[in-house]
């Protein structure tokens, strides 16, 4: 077996071309491009599928059709645009990155694949994707799909997840890139990966390089791309309180970890060894800090949330905050003045940035006697949970 680019490979870039031409969708960021959709489109479709994307994508340019627009913007707006897509930091990233464009080159994306990989949150990926596809360098993009297109059709069986793997990949893939239309030949391969050369029976009867892969000729598809044995994902628990006062819940914004930037309930993590631990207890100084006695907690239930490394149980509490203690109310008034605490009602919800977890944790009906916000979905804005092959599992 020999994972190398060969003579045979000359005719792959223009059948791969001459397909895409014939087989491109119709998306977004194809039409009217520039190096800033680009660049949005690219960070969006990281870990996450082409039609969860296409809504997010057109509100967000239609918000800030340039990279200047976007660099004025605050972070707030940016992640509230973001809600439900999840991965957050790709958004921090994209606001980071857009001022880094204004401050360092004066507004306009370099068309330089180093210059571009020297912005914030800015990958080799993405670097090299905006690159060839907004710049016409000859670079090679290698995602998800690209990697399987590439291991399969040069035959690589070791997993692809390994540095040393994509590293090689990468070698092969640059190899196949035509000085002519580079752009085209980067997004015809993503094309062929997520169209054609399925992760899952791959349809090699409409695949226009067929004849040069490897790994059909082999007769391994099925065992091309190798993966390393996934870790366990860590079971994590944990105890949060939605607390109600007229119509309105109590969120505090994450600063911390996959949803940063984001509002969320009032929540504790669960000790690991601690099965005998009580969520409501665990919850108390939290409680506390917000005004709210403990006593007054009654268990709506649990959800379970997967994310790509955490497998998430909270167990939810409704509560109303102690308005006939003194001090206590006002504390809570108090903190919900601060830039990280608010009392939020179910319109406000819709504009602000919130996670799909927390809308599930908001959809678990109300424990009785309590009456809480019902939170409205915005149209379009799925959980982002995509039907088969779909590149994630949920949206945090
Ligand atoms: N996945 C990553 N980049 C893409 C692109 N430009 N078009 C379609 N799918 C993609």
């Amino acid at each position: 077996m020999t994972a190398r680019a060969t003579a045979r490979d000359g005719a792959l870039a223009p059948r791969l071309l001459a397909w895409f031409d014939g087989h491109a969708r119709d998306l977004p960021w194809r039409r009217d491009p520039s190096p800033y959709r680009t660049l949005v489109s690219e960070l969006m479709l990281q870990q996450t599928v082409v039609a969860t994307v296409i809504p997010y994508f057109q509100r967000f340019v239609a918000r800030w059709p340039e990279v200047t627009a976007l660099a004025a913007a605050g972070e707030d707006d940016v992640l509230a645009m973001w809600s439900g897509l999840g991965y957050y930091s790709r958004a921090r990233n994209l606001h980071r990155a857009a001022r880094a464009v204004v401050e360092r080159h004066g507004g306009a994306l370099p068309s330089d694949e180093q210059a571009l990989a020297e912005l914030p949150g800015v990958g080799p990926y993405t670097a090299a994707a905006v690159a060839a596809i907004a710049f016409g360098r000859r670079t090679f993009a290698l995602d998800g799909n690209a990697a399987r297109v590439v291991a399969r059709l040069a035959g690589v069986e070791a997993p692809i997840d390994r540095p040393a793997t994509r590293t090689q990949l990468r070698v092969l893939g640059q190899e196949w890139v035509p000085a002519d239309r580079p752009g085209a030949f980067a997004e015809a391969v993503m094309e062929l990966g997520a169209t054609v050369c399925t992760p899952r029976a791959p349809g090699c009867a409409r695949c226009p390089v067929a004849a040069r892969c490897r790994a059909r000729e082999m007769a391994r598809t099925t065992e091309i791309p190798a993966r390393s044995p996934r870790r366990a994902r860590k079971v994590v628990r944990v105890a949060c309180a939605r607390i109600f006062r007229e119509g309105r819940v109590l969120l505090v914004k994450q600063r911390t970890g996959l949803l940063a930037g984001t509002w969320g309930l009032p929540a504790r993590e669960l000790p690991q060894d601690g099965a005998s631990a009580s969520p409501a207890r665990v919850l108390v100084s939290t409680l506390h800090r917000l005004g709210v006695e403990p006593r007054s907690l009654i268990l709506a239930g649990d959800v379970r949330h997967v994310f790509t490394h955490r497998d998430v149980t909270a167990t939810v509490f409704d509560a109303t905050p102690a308005a006939d203690r003194a001090g206590r109310a006002a504390e809570a008034d108090r903190r919900a003045t601060d830039d990280d605490v608010r009392w939020v009602s179910p319109h406000e919800l819709t504009t602000l940035a919130v996670s799909s977890f927390l809308r599930k944790l908001l959809e678990v009906p109300a424990a009785s006697r309590l009456q809480g916000p019902s939170p409205t979905r915005r149209p379009g804005r799925g959980s982002g949970r995509g039907a088969k092959g779909d590149k994630r599992l949920e949206s945090p």
